[in-house]
Formats: structure tokens, C-alpha cells, sequence
């Protein structure tokens, strides 16, 4: 727990460095999927951005395994963090009634919104286990943490 709690911490430290100068939405993204997915190479299988674009969830930069393009809002647990504007942990998704299987070897989720400085959302952070119960609170508040650097760069 301390080791997740150190690890967490710098990556925060290394998302306010990486957005620090950079105004493009689609190299920010890509390295900071790229930065989480480096800190946690066993846990997390699937790293990366679903963000709104047409009224829908779309494919953002990430890490693993291709992935569904499209969701729609309140679809799998994506559409479901979406619809309903709030971080979902899903211990296993084989229990989670709508999960959109993109690997037979997703096993947990975390799923965390990125709203601008207007609380709109505006997208969200996807991480898929292979491992049951991968997440826990600890994840759920660092992410949020880095979905809020992120937005006060990038979607002020
Ligand atoms: N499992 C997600 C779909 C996205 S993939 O995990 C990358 C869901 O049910 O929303």
C-alpha cells in the first residue's frame, strides 16, 4: 500500500511536469497513458483515455490491447461512469451486468471522469486488470487527482 501510495505520488509529480508547457490534447494523453501504464506494468493490462466527442464516447490514446471505439453514454461501465458523472471500481467485470468486453483477459476496472473547470465531463480515465479486484480506493483518489491536473491544463 505505502509502495502504491509513493508510486502514485510521483506520477502526479511527473503528469504536472509532462503537461506543464504542452497544449496538445492528443500528446498529453498519450504520454501520460504511456507514464501510467509504465508505474504499474503488472496491474494494469489497458491504460487509456475514452473521451466525448458527438455525443459519444471515443477511443482516446492508451496503452494495450485495441479497444472499442465507440460508447455510448450509459453503455458497459464506461458509459455507466459517464451517465452517471462519478468513479466506478468493478472488482469483476464478469459481475457487472453491461460490461463491454474488449480482452477476454480484463478481469477489474477502474474507471474515472475527467470534468473541465466547469464541471462538465468531458472524457474519462480507463484501466482494465487482468487480476480480480485490482482497485481499491487508493487508485480511485490518485486517479482523480490526475484527471484534475489534466483538465486544469488542458480543459480549463
Ligand atoms: N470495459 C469497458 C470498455 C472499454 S475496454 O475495457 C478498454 C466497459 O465496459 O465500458
Amino acid at each position: 500500500m505505502e509502495n502504491k501510495v509513493s508510486k502514485y505520488e510521483t506520477l502526479c509529480a511527473q503528469v504536472e511536469s509532462l503537461i506543464a508547457d504542452e497544449r496538445n490534447e492528443m500528446s498529453v494523453l498519450a504520454n501520460v497513458s504511456a507514464a501510467l501504464h509504465d508505474m504499474f506494468p503488472e496491474t494494469f493490462f489497458w491504460v487509456g483515455f475514452y473521451m466525448v466527442k458527438e455525443n459519444e464516447l471515443q477511443l482516446g490514446p492508451f496503452q494495450g490491447p485495441v479497444a472499442c471505439m465507440h460508447i455510448q453514454k450509459g453503455k458497459g461501465v464506461c458509459g455507466t461512469a459517464w451517465a452517471e458523472e462519478r468513479s466506478i471500481i468493478v472488482p469483476d467485470v464478469e459481475a457487472f451486468s453491461g460490461h463491454i468486453a474488449c480482452s477476454s483477459f480484463s478481469r477489474s476496472e477502474i474507471v474515472v471522469p475527467i470534468f473541465n473547470r466547469q464541471k462538465e465531463f468531458v472524457g474519462e480515465i480507463d484501466i482494465d486488470s487482468t487480476s480480480l479486484n485490482a482497485f481499491d480506493e487508493t487508485d480511485r483518489i490518485y486517479l482523480e487527482k490526475i484527471a484534475d491536473i489534466i483538465s486544469r491544463e488542458l480543459y480549463a
